[in-house]
């Protein structure tokens, strides 16, 4: 998710867009640009690295523009480099522009424009095809040239841009990306992010999918895609600062839980064919040889992609048949794993910077075993290192505790476990139809989810659960790893001493610390051992514990059993872990609220662990 801002009044525009641009840099960003709008041509500066890099490079003299466009990037096409940052130009530079999003098709115009329409392109990202190809229905009109070029567009996007030759005009679109527009007094701003105008105007205009606009200092002009003049309502927004930064959530942790159906989207983008049910994954860069040969997968983590990749064993070994080993990084580099050709190791992590996971990977590479990365951050170490990357587009992740990267690396997993079963046709396409169709259907389970009124009974329960200073999670099957990520986030942001414990183990010991009332948070969601579940939950409650259950609607004898239930909508088992994931990452955001903790910066912990 990059960060955009746009300026047309009678102020310093450098001045402004570069505050405008600090205020987006909470959410972390590889490189920024400005253009700016000087005597019939475009000053275009941009700089791989922070703001402050970039207010480093600007030349003296800039004080005279007063209309101009502003970007902090968030790779997801291209390495953050000088060439790869925003704003993107036409062949002529008579057209810049900012972007946030992903554009499916880039690959497809890319080719028609270069080889059929001779444009020349310079850079890594699919931002850059829509410079050129606004360029190319350009005459003289930047909102009409828009118009026509998004027609043929398919993704994610908002877009800003400016030309040299309409001073003072700015020309904006959004599909399923936000953009809101700054009212001011002679001025008018443009931002992806609330963030970036409260310090200018509380009067704004939300642009709605598919809308485009035009902006001077003086008017703003809304029409739809077929040139519709819209009318659109003043939106006051009355959030401080730091409300907005958090998107009007009252932490970074609840605003990430509540981006996950988009998180999940996203990775998605571009990587399923509907039509077919085709996984599209050539873009990872592996040969159907290399990809054949495997014999063997090792997967190591450490934290919470750990636990990913416990369930990245289970889907990978049911699809394709290949055995699969997980391992904490940590013990991995240490333990001399037996590394043999013709086996693969997948490093798993958010940041991509975790010592013990690179070490891992480099020891993997050392024994010229090939490593596919599954990262959230383009141009972090581990995908440099990795031999093949596969990004998931959670975006930014604030919050030390992970929780839309988890679900998007969970995802990461279905998907190369599908491919992995395409190529080597290991696995029956109903099966393949059956997952494929369970994905596609998540980004909207997810958001009835996160809307259900079961949250209010989970609160409650987290009234309860705050009370004490142990708890237990338990499953079995793709529940059990779930439960351990539940233990880990209730562990890390409310300090509760919370164990996970595959469900058929308790009476080989841990029964022996249940007593009346300790909460025991039961994952119910696999059909295939509910039996089994319902009888462990039966041990727990003739010794008193206080049982919470995550199961699914339909499975009736769950609610007689528990002392409050929270239902995900039906799923099959081998995608529960994606739905039953939230209810656990709500219960330990809201113990941790009911203790008062600070859920966003816990004690003792660090977003990125870059050391041993
Ligand atoms: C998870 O909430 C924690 N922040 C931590 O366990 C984390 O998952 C672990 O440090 C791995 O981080 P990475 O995914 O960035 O490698």
């Amino acid at each position: 998710m990059c960060g955009i801002v746009g300026y047309t009044g009678n102020r310093t525009a450098a001045a402004l867009l570069l505050e405008g641009l600090k205020k987006l840099e909470y959410r972390g960003y590889d490189s920024a640009g400005l253009a700016l709008q000087q005597e019939g041509r475009l000053i275009i500066a941009k700089k791989a690295g922070s703001v402050a890099d970039l207010e480093s490079i600007l030349e003296p003299g800039l004080d005279q523009n007063t209309v101009g466009i502003g970007h902090t990037r968030w790779a997801t096409h291209g390495k953050p480099t000088d060439i790869n940052a925003h704003p993107h130009c036409s062949c002529g530079d008579e057209i810049a522009l900012v972007h946030n999003g992903i554009i499916e098709n880039h690959q497809e115009l890319k080719e028609w424009l270069a080889t059929d329409q001779g444009h020349r392109f310079i850079s890594e990202t699919d931002t850059e095809v829509l410079a050129h190809l606004i360029e190319e229905f350009y005459e003289g009109d930047l909102l009409m040239a828009m118009r026509k070029a998004m027609k043929r567009v398919i993704g994610s996007y908002t877009v800003l841009a400016l030309s040299s030759r309409e001073p003072g005009r700015l020309v904006c679109t959004r599909q399923s990306s936000p953009l809101i527009i700054g009212l001011g007094e002679n001025e008018n701003l443009v931002a992806s992010d609330i963030t970036a105008l409260l310090e200018h105007t509380r009067n704004t205009k939300i642009l709605e999918d598919g809308e485009f606009a035009a902006i001077t200092a003086d008017t703003i002009e809304i029409i739809d895609a077929d040139g519709k003049a819209i009318e659109r309502e003043v939106f006051e927004v009355t959030w401080d600062l730091e409300a907005a930064e958090k998107g009007g959530f009252d932490h970074f942790m609840l605003k990430e839980i509540m981006e996950q159906p988009d998180a999940v989207r996203e990775t998605m983008r571009q990587r399923i064919d509907h039509s077919s049910y085709k996984i599209q994954l050539e873009d990872l860069g592996f040969s159907a040889g290399e990809l054949q040969a495997i014999e063997k997968f090792y997967i190591i983590a450490c934290g919470t992609a750990y636990h990913a990749g416990l369930v990245g064993k289970n889907v990978i070994e049911s699809l394709t048949g290949i055995p699969v080993e997980v391992d904490v990084a940590s013990e991995f580099r240490y333990r001399e794993p037996l590394l043999k050709k013709n086996q693969m190791v997948i490093v798993i992590s958010q940041s991509g910077e975790t010592a013990d996971t690179l070490a891992a990977l480099r020891l993997a590479r050392q024994s010229d075993l090939k490593v596919l990365a599954i990262t959230n951050v383009v141009g972090s170490s581990v995908s440099r290192e990795a031999d093949h990357v596969f990004y998931t587009w959670a975006g930014p992740e604030i919050a030390v505790a992970s929780t839309k990267a988890y679900l998007t690396q969970l995802v990461a997993l279905y998907l190369f476990a599908l491919y992995l079963g395409q190529i080597r046709n290991s696995t029956k396409p109903a099966i393949t139809e059956q997952i494929v169709e369970g994905l596609i259907a998540l980004p909207g389970q997810l958001k009835a989810i996160l809307a259900a009124d079961s949250i209010n009974r989970l609160k409650q329960y987290c009234r309860h659960l705050a009370g004490w200073d142990s708890a237990f999670f338990i499953g079995r099957n793709l529940d059990y790893p779930v439960a351990m990520e539940g233990a880990l986030k209730l562990k890390e942001i409310s300090y509760i001493h919370a164990e996970a414990y595959a469900a058929g183990e308790l009476k080989h010991g841990p029964l022996a610390l249940i007593i009346e009332g300790i909460p025991v948070i039961a994952l119910a969601t696999q059909k295939a051992v509910l039996d089994k579940t319902l009888s462990n939950i039966q041990e727990v409650n003739a010794r008193g514990g206080a049982v919470f259950a995550i199961t699914q609607e339909g499975f009736k004898d769950v609610v007689r059993q528990v002392d409050a239930v929270f239902y995900l909508p039906p799923v099959i088992d081998l995608l529960a872990p994606v739905l039953s994931a939230v209810p656990t990452q709500l219960i330990a955001y809201y113990a941790a609220v009911e203790r008062g903790h600070s859920v966003d910066k816990p004690r003792n912990l660090a977003k990125s662990v870059t050391v041993e």
